[in-house]
């Protein structure tokens, strides 16, 4: 595993874009495996700049994204798909039908998750795999005491996360109580993984994740058995782990 420190956000954002950027260069028609969230946002802004100065094509690019909120439409503006719509699909010259996110809209579990599983098995192996960290070492949506060896499945959403949601949408009814994630086992298939963690709230969940006892308690955890991982986070993230690595 390897560490690398930026000093702030943007200077994060802009080393993953490099790092996914030469994965691009090096194979044109590779699979990126895609997360949302806070995290990637200035990772996104990076590549999308320089697609605009002509230094990268995403013609030949495939993505499968981790995760979707179950009962969420592509234009409803908290879903999964709209977010990657925003961030990077429609601003980059990447083809729309090899961008894949779960069904939100299917809600039938197992099917959806099936289906997920057969896009994956089709268009995998993911090359390179973007992920963010949640406070509690969560990977997708793989909470705290998941088994390692999950594909695709449904999560029941925690109380707190669904009330975090709730100031997002008009009513509590809308908001999601469930989502569908990539498994751990999935994500671990990737052949290079990347992981951009930013922030304070995320020094004690990197100190786990990567320095602490591999265990389904700490889902991140288990990237330590992987043999390609790269975090690059910033000076906040990484100062609990200040001399480790
Ligand atoms: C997003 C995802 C989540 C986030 C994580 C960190 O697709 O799967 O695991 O990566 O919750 O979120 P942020 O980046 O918002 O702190």
């Amino acid at each position: 595993m390897k560490i690398i420190k930026a000093n702030d956000y943007q200077s994060m954002s802009r080393m993953a874009a490099n790092i996914i950027s030469a994965q691009i260069i090096m194979k044109p028609d590779c699979v990126l495996g895609l997360a949302t969230g806070s995290s990637p946002i200035g990772t996104y802004d990076q590549l999308v700049e320089w697609y605009k100065k002509g230094d990268l094509d995403f013609s030949q690019v495939s993505s499968i994204n981790l995760d979707e909120y179950v009962g969420l439409s592509a234009d409803n503006d908290q879903s999964y798909r709209y977010f990657m719509n925003t961030h990077l699909f429609d601003r980059v010259n990447i083809d729309k039908t090899r961008t894949f996110v779960p069904n939100g809209l299917e809600l039938d579990n197992e099917k959806a998750c099936k289906a997920y599983n057969e896009i994956i098995k089709e268009h995998g192996p993911i090359d390179l795999q973007l992920l963010g960290l949640g406070c509690n070492g969560h990977i997708g949506f793989n909470e705290p005491g998941e088994a390692f060896e999950k594909e695709t499945h449904c999560v029941d959403l925690t109380q707190s996360t669904i009330e975090a949601n709730a100031r997002f949408f008009a009513s509590m009814d809308e908001v999601p109580k469930q989502a569908y994630t990539m498994g751990i086992k999935t994500i671990m298939q990737a052949k290079k993984i990347v992981v951009v963690v930013n922030g304070k709230a995320k020094a004690q969940a990197v100190k786990d994740c990567f320095f602490g006892p591999v265990t389904p308690k700490v889902p991140g955890s288990v990237l330590q058995l992987h043999n390609d991982v790269t975090v690059v986070g910033d000076a906040e993230a990484l100062s609990l782990v200040e001399g480790l690595y």
